[in-house]
């Protein structure tokens, strides 16, 4: 009896089940290149991340840093809506912090200075009489380990780093995981912050991606409407350090309870906006539920009709108007960012939080686990 039948049979079982795997598997993907070596000789690796409805984000093991991020415009143009460098020496050089990981405390430390269990801590002042965004040398300058963990339904880059006890002054060997995921359906790009310690320290952990949803760095990011889910912000002082009080934003520019244009009331006479040189405060986030991922704020550029919505499960959020961009900066393909080209959210504990027992606490103990989520959701509207 002739075989061919049971061979056919068998082919179009395979073809069946095994071509269609193959022809959607091919559509989300991750790939991980070399992205060239830092001035002392650190090898460091690119990770494309691609999903199925034209995102792609490429993160770099240097500053576990998301250096572009491809998203669609209402008409499914897709275009990198943030800032960065095309090179390794871009960023190494860089004083603006493009797309980093912060830490090992995001935003500001009074003088550098904070008391925990009876010690004093000393850090780097390396912003006026300030210590801003981990010192010197902070998460966005270090080397971090890159691993492919992708699953099925999406693209997940998990990235560690140990910061030695005494780095930058800050107490405690530190053990580090941020993870990228971009699920292969939906675009969003998700990011997850977990941290140990072996001694009591402080964290409070971002990420420093301008944004700018018009895909034309050249432009400003004044007419991109915003809305924040936040009654109240921390007022700062001169050297952008919180007073401590709570402020209702009501009858104030900082009140972006409903959608406005960023550049609506930045030019009014407002102490708080001098300070800042524009925006570059704290927010504090509405809540209604104490753990998970809550919307922080929405951002519509109306050109191309993109929004960005970010959720996250931190009290605070940052937002910063780009306002010390001054054109100084050669960015990808050769664009100097210039003043308020990009616009930062940064989901966060409150500023100068050691220093403000008032303020939601940053103490990480050995024995618990840090945890911080954003959730960097894209859609466009008409
Ligand atoms: C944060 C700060 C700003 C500025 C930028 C980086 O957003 O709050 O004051 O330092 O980082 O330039």
């Amino acid at each position: 009896m002739s075989r061919l039948p049971v061979i056919l049979s068998v082919f179009c079982h395979w073809a069946l089940f095994t071509i269609p795997f193959y022809a959607t598997a091919a559509e989300h993907k991750i790939e991980v290149s070399d992205f060239g070596k830092t001035s002392d000789g650190a090898s460091v690796s690119r990770y494309v991340l691609i999903n199925r409805q034209g995102v792609e984000a490429v993160v770099i093991t240097y500053g576990a840093t998301l250096v572009s991020l491809k998203v669609p415009d209402r008409a499914g143009k897709s275009a990198d809506v943030v800032l960065g460098y095309d090179t390794l020496e871009g960023y190494e050089q860089g004083k603006s912090y493009f797309g980093g990981t912060i830490g090992r405390y995001g935003n500001r430390i009074a003088h550098g200075e904070f008391t925990l269990d009876g010690t004093t801590f000393h850090l780097p002042k390396n912003d006026g009489p300030n210590s801003l965004h981990g010192g010197t040398v902070g998460f966005n300058k270090r080397i971090w380990a890159g691993v492919d963990r992708s699953r099925a339904d999406a693209e997940v880059l998990e990235l560690s780093y140990t910061s030695a006890a005494g780095e930058e002054g800050y107490p405690g060997t530190l053990k580090v995981k941020v993870t990228y995921t971009l699920p292969a359906e939906a675009n969003e790009l998700r990011i997850d912050y977990t941290a140990t310690t072996d001694k009591d320290t402080v964290i409070n952990l971002t990420n420093h991606s301008y944004f700018n949803l018009s895909g034309d760095a050249s432009r400003e990011i004044v007419d991109h409407q915003l809305l924040l889910r936040a009654q109240q912000f921390t007022p700062v002082d001169a050297t952008l350090i919180p007073t401590g009080e709570l402020r209702a934003v009501r009858g104030t520019p900082f009140d972006f309870t409903k959608p406005a244009a960023i550049g609506e009331r930045i030019h009014q006479d407002d102490e708080q906006l001098k300070f800042g040189k524009g925006y570059d405060h704290n927010w504090a986030l509405e809540r209604t539920k104490k753990v998970g991922l809550e919307l922080a704020a929405e951002v519509l550029e109306p050109t191309s009709g993109r929004v960005l919505e970010v959720l996250t499960t931190e009290p605070g959020i940052q937002f910063y108007s780009g306002n010390f961009l001054d054109g100084t900066a050669k960015g990808k393909g050769g664009q100097l960012y210039a003043h308020r080209t990009g616009l930062c959210l940064e989901t966060q504990h409150f500023p100068d939080s050691p220093n403000h027992p008032g303020f939601p606490s940053t103490v990480l103990k050995p024995g618990e686990t840090y945890r911080s989520s954003t959730v960097l959701r894209f859609s466009t509207r008409k």
